[in-house]
């Protein structure tokens, strides 16, 4: 049975205990439904009240919602605020002042502790530094890092002089971080010499090197290397200087800059259905507002609790889970600068009994991965670890399947803990869809129910409502504050991606879904268009072709499709049409292996195609067009039942069901 089709069949419903109901933030379903239902009666009162509550204004905002431009919303537009004065000087005074804000655990093991008020000495520092070396309000500042606190510090940094920062994932290569500064017009580089992962030290500053060195970046003025190793690396005088250099001297004082509520916290480049990785543009008052406020609902985010949210900064999770919520929330965050198989597949459990971690967001990747390893080597089953500090767990980036569900459940849950399965994206700023924990009755593979204040809907290409219990496309009927703004540069394609005429104004959030015909409860299936998801990782199919196509010397042409994979949940199979004649055996593998390395250097390793299948052409129609649904039947290893009679090239079939 495919992991969909045991999704739909799922009937199993777990309630939260009474004990939580009782002592949660949200309690029960009737404290949902309340804050659901002013929601609705008053849906800018709500949102307005919420704001006032839970930010610190430096001006207040006498406006919520401006729609008069319409999808290009504005929230709070005329009240000023800072985020980072939100994230850190808001605590000051008050006992979360001396608590350990970040809980760093290096990738050999180390753990280095700062309370707020450290924190907040260390990024008024290193803004000092920034506003040295002349980054101002509005600049761009490209920040390329390893999961350090150095790297939270820098995000904050940015934040506090209202300068935009755009973090780049530090497994992306040369040439997609060369893209990201052109299109953003970065004036700064903040980056590490090496990043520390699995025991390997890996450069990071020979990278952007690298990238600079390709050309179109003349708008970056300096190059700020956080000195994460003793090795050195090359250093260009006069642009490129250490943290030590640039932090000798400043003040641990830096007034924040207050900045619009509408002006751009962050841009943030994520794949679309084009080649060209769009740069998402989050706003600062309304984006901190829903980080802040999903901390306490999604989390039920209590004082003494150890939050951990394993994904990297270079994602959206990392930006508002990591850098952004849990200080807003006050809590006690882990940053981990390691990967979980090392130096043994235990390492997350081991943590989580380290540092009571009480809870612990992942992804459903990572979940699978670990349970494969624990079934295989049993002393890195989670059973061996005290986890009893956990109290929620939750899950992130792409459908978690019952059985993995069941799994995390039990075995690290305790069958004890809710797991909070949030759906959302890079675009929403914030969880948009899941369960609460102590209120909504669980049911795996389910993100259960909207937030407050978040209208979803399931429609038909024509924008119809459908019944509850027929699948169609997932879209929002109302706008909420941490959406995005605009696609940095191109307001055009971004009414054309999340607005299309059809919708009628609904937000098209790309995915398709089905709510359950009982509690009408969400169930996400997967993207609608042509963005990829591997490990939770969002790609383009037409990212991965212009890169293969790129390769001049060697392809024609490449189609690429996703097919379902156990452990990644999506895997990448590209078809490809060589310059020359088919190869066959070894050579094969060989010219496989030659295109999945260049992939890597054109993209990132997490784009490389798990399967190539080579082929003397691909599968067109009489008018030329490439038929993608008989290559996902191919990359799935069905057997083809469509109706091949408009093929062109029928022969073609036999030849890329081979996989190398
Ligand atoms: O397809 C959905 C999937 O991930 C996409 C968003 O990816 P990204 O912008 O990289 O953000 C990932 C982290 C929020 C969505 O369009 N997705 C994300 N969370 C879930 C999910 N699919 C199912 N269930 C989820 N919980």
């Amino acid at each position: 049975m495919s992991a969909i089709e045991s999704v739909l069949i799922e009937n199993r419903v777990f309630p939260p205990s009474e004990a939580l109901v009782k002592a949660a933030r949200i309690s029960g379903m009737a404290g949902y439904e309340a804050l659901c239902a002013e929601a609705e009666k008053d849906f800018t009162g709500f949102w307005g009240r919420l704001a006032r509550e839970n930010l610190t204004w430096d001006k207040p905002f006498t406006r919520v919602l401006d729609e008069s431009a319409k999808p290009f919303y504005k929230w709070f537009d005329d009240g000023m605020l800072n985020a980072s004065v939100n994230c850190l000087d808001r605590h000051m005074g008050t006992p979360v002042e001396n608590k350990t804000a970040i809980i760093f655990e290096a990738d050999d093991g180390a753990v280095t502790q700062v309370t707020y008020k450290q924190l907040l000495a260390r990024v008024c520092q290193f803004a000092n530094a920034l506003k040295a070396h002349g980054v101002q309000k509005g600049d761009r500042v490209l920040i390329y890092m390893p999961m350090t606190i150095e790297g939270v510090v820098a995000m904050q940094a940015c934040a506090r002089l209202g300068a935009i920062h755009s973090v780049v994932f530090g497994g992306f290569s040369a040439k997609a971080l060369q893209e990201r500064i052109i299109d953003g017009g970065a004036v700064a580089v903040v980056t590490a010499n090496y990043q520390m992962r699995g025991g390997k030290e890996l450069p990071l500053k020979a990278i952007v090197d690298e990238a600079l060195a390709m050309g179109g970046c003349e708008s970056i003025r300096n190059v700020f290397v956080y000195e994460r190793s003793a090795s050195a690396c090359p250093m260009q005088a006069g642009r490129d200087k250490t943290f030590a250099e640039v932090l000798k001297g400043q003040p641990t004082e830096c007034a924040p800059v207050s900045v619009e509520a509408e002006h751009p916290l962050y841009i943030l480049y994520t794949s679309g259905s084009t080649g060209k990785p769009k740069g998402v543009q989050h706003s600062t008052g309304g984006y901190l507002l829903q980080a802040k406020l999903t901390m306490d609902w999604s989390f039920d985010l209590q004082p003494s609790d150890v939050f951990w949210c394993t994904a990297d900064i270079g994602w959206v999770t990392g930006h508002t889970y990591c850098t952004y919520g849990p200080l807003a929330a006050g809590a006690t965050e882990i940053v981990f600068e390691g990967i979980p198989t090392f130096p043994d597949a235990g390492r997350f459990w081991q943590m989580i009994e380290r540092h009571k971690c009480s809870v612990f967001y992942t992804a459903p990747t990572a979940i699978r991965s670990l349970i494969k390893a624990a079934e295989t080597h049993d002393a890195v089953h989670p059973r061996h670890s005290n986890l009893s500090s956990l109290r929620i767990i939750g899950s992130v980036g792409e459908p978690i399947n019952p059985e993995a569900w069941m799994w995390y459940y039990k075995n690290v849950g305790g069958e004890r803990c809710p797991i909070i399965d949030t759906y959302w994206q890079t675009e929403t700023g914030a969880h948009m869809i899941n369960p609460l924990p102590g209120a909504t009755p669980l049911v795996p593979g389910s993100c259960t129910l909207p937030l407050p204040g978040i209208f979803p809907a399931i429609v038909d290409e024509t924008g119809h409502e459908m019944p509850n219990g027929t699948g169609g496309m997932l879209v929002y009927k109302k706008p909420w504050p941490s959406m995005v703004r605009t696609i940095w540069g191109d307001p055009e394609r971004f009414k054309k991606t999340y607005f299309p005429e059809e919708m009628k104004g609904y937000y098209l959030a790309g995915d398709g879904a089905v709510r359950s015909a009982d509690r009408g409860y969400f169930r996400v299936t997967g993207r609608i268009d042509d963005v990829l998801n591997v490990s939770g990782h969002r790609l383009g199919t037409m990212e991965v072709e212009s890169a293969l196509v790129a390769k001049t010397d060697l392809v024609a042409e490449a189609a690429v499709v996703a097919r379902p994979d156990e452990l990644t949940g999506e895997a990448i199979c590209a078809f490809v049409v060589l310059k020359r004649s088919l190869p066959h055996g070894a050579e094969a593998d060989k010219i496989a292996k030659e295109l999945r390395d260049w992939v890597a250097k054109e993209i990132g390793p997490i784009a490389k195609p798990k399967d190539i299948r080579f082929g003397e052409n691909l599968p067109k129609t009489r008018s030329g067009k490439i038929m993608r649904r008989l290559l996902r039947s191919l990359a799935k290893g069905e057997a083809i039942t469509q109706d091949t009679s408009t093929l062109e090239n029928p022969a073609i079939l036999d030849q890329l069901g081979q996989t190398h």
